[in-house]
């Protein structure tokens, strides 16, 4: 290889780094700040739960109640649950969260974040559907994409008589049976 073609390459090189390596990519480009701790607690938990708290059934002494939301003000509500969590999804794959500890580069941590993601957004277009079966189905695969992560990325670092925590799967429950067991309640044309 003469010396002139080395250089071609090195120069070639350098042009497909630099095309690359975007400044979104930066690790510092983005603020991260703010501990992954607090992010779970202040900003994903909470907005997930805006969500779950729309979804599924209450069997008390009186019977099965639905809490689907019976309000337009609530469908939207539920459905800002879902997007505020899709996006927060994101904030897991900013260059610095998947880098650093716990995650360190692991490919897994950005699978369930993508997770989270997908499923958010399928939470998302439940709530647009105004669909009961789904708002549950798809708030149940939210929390699937919780648990995968926190078996791998939080657990392992808890000590052992704080991982107290199961991971038998969710119960599969259908909307109609459900309803069957409410014959009082009323019956809402918008829930499926
Ligand atoms: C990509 C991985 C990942 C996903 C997805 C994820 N978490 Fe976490 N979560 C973590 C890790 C890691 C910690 C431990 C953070 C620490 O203590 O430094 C944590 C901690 C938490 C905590 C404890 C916060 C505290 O104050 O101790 C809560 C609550 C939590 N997550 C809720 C959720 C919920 C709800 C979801 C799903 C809607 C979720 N997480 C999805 C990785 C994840």
């Amino acid at each position: 290889m003469n010396t002139r073609r080395i250089v071609t390459l090195i120069a070639a090189a350098l042009v497909v780094g630099a095309a690359s390596c975007s400044p979104g990519e930066k690790e510092d480009f983005y603020q991260t700040d703010l501990p992954l701790k607090e992010l779970m607690g202040h900003v994903i938990d909470p907005a997930a739960w805006k969500f779950w708290n729309y979804t599924g059934w209450i069997d008390d002494m009186e019977g099965t109640h639905s809490r689907i939301p019976t309000t337009e003000e609530g469908w939207l509500d539920a459905e800002t649950g879902a997007v505020t969590t899709a996006e927060a999804a994101n904030l897991l794959l900013l260059p610095a969260r998947r880098n650093n500890a716990p995650a360190n580069k692991d490919p897994d941590w950005e699978k369930f974040a993508r997770q989270l993601y997908d499923s958010s957004m399928e939470a998302r277009q439940a709530a647009i559907d105004r669909n009961e079966q789904a708002m549950f189905d798809t708030g149940g695969k939210m929390y699937e994409a919780c648990v995968a992560c926190h078996a791998k990325f939080l657990l392992p670092n808890l000590p052992p008589e704080e991982r107290d925590v199961t991971f038998a799967p969710l119960p599969e429950v259908k909307a109609k049976d459900k309803r069957e067991a409410m014959p009082d309640e009323p019956k809402r044309d918008e829930a499926k």
